[in-house]
């Protein structure tokens, strides 16, 4: 995967992609004490736009505050402008967005109060976070060994580097043992989301998906659920227990980095049948739409560059 670009956002100014390095005693390298967005730009009849940025920067400056950062140097609208610039100065039509915020020096003893934050942002091309083929086929997914977080452990609505560990524990065993993805039950045993993605059921006609006190809220997880009630679908908050995935009729997944993708088989049992659902296309065929400015009363989700 190519992560190249011609500049990186940082502190405030664009600096060559090669200049955007740390310093080994980084705190933040140590801990995991950062917090960090997912964020893509897409092309759209009107030019480029950043899909549902002031979501994803208030999210950010959420995260920060859940980690306990209490000042920055930056306020919301310049966080949306250094996002925007970055793009454009990237020149890129179509890119994933990534911005950091980080404990820069001091915070060696575990608090953040004795650091400071710095933010960086860095653009790439970067398709098919679950492959190329995934979008039809859809994917096989497990339930991971591991378990996700408890809410009182680490902080489920927060994007905190540190705590990706739990995910990168799940996915690596999932991958090594031939899966592609890990489907994470919560500490009581239910589905609570994937290592990068939200999760959704249908039954019989309905749409389910774990509520949000467990999980990341995600974005797309919001714009999927308007989405399938503006196309008539029912979609409820529930519970959803390990075999309710075995039995539904279509499972999918979605997160900004993955989009919208079909779980063909989950623990070797076949989903429906094998394939992307119906209901699951044609959310996944209006999301695709939607995210390139083609549907008019989604439009205000597409943020232009300029
Ligand atoms: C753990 C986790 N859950 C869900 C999501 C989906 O969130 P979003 O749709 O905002 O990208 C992500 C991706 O950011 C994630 O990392």
């Amino acid at each position: 995967m190519g992560m190249e670009s011609k500049f990186i956002w940082k502190n405030g100014e664009m600096v060559p992609f090669e200049q955007a390095t740390l310093h080994f005693l980084t705190p933040a390298l140590h801990y995991g004490a950062a917090v960090f967005e997912g964020i893509r730009t897409y092309n759209t009849p009107k030019g480029p736009a950043i899909f549902r940025l002031g979501e994803h920067v208030k999210r950010l400056f959420d995260s920060a505050r859940v980690l306990g950062f209490r000042e920055f140097p930056w306020s919301f609208d310049d966080v949306m402008k250094a996002h925007k610039d970055t793009v454009r100065a990237n020149g890129f039509n179509d890119c994933y967005v990534r911005p950091l915020i980080y404990l820069d020096g001091g915070g060696w003893n575990l608090n953040v109060d004795y650091g400071k934050p710095s933010l960086m942002i860095a653009v790439w091309e970067w398709n098919n976070y679950l492959g190329g083929d995934a979008l039809v086929n859809g994917i096989h997914a497990n339930i991971s060994s591991f378990t996700r977080h408890h809410v009182n452990v680490t902080m489920t609505k927060a994007k905190i580097a540190g705590n990706y560990a739990n995910s990168i524990l799940a996915k690596t065993e999932s991958e090594r043992n031939g899966f592609q993805e890990a489907i994470m039950l919560d500490p009581q045993g239910f589905v609570a989301e994937c290592t990068g993605e939200n999760l959704f059921i249908v039954r019989n006609g309905v749409i389910y998906t774990p509520s949000t006190a467990p999980v990341l809220e995600g974005i797309t997880r919001s714009s999927l659920a308007t989405i399938a009630q503006d196309l008539g679908y029912e979609v409820k908050e529930a519970p959803i227990s390990r075999d309710q995935l075995y039995i539904a009729d279509e499972v999918f997944v979605c997160g900004t980095a993955a989009e919208v993708i079909g779980l063909s088989k989950i623990d070797y049992r076949q989903i429906g049948d094998g394939k992307t659902g119906p209901i699951t296309r044609k959310i996944q065929e209006t999301y695709h739409d939607a995210i390139r400015g083609k549907i008019a009363k989604y439009e205000a989700w597409c943020d232009l560059v300029g």
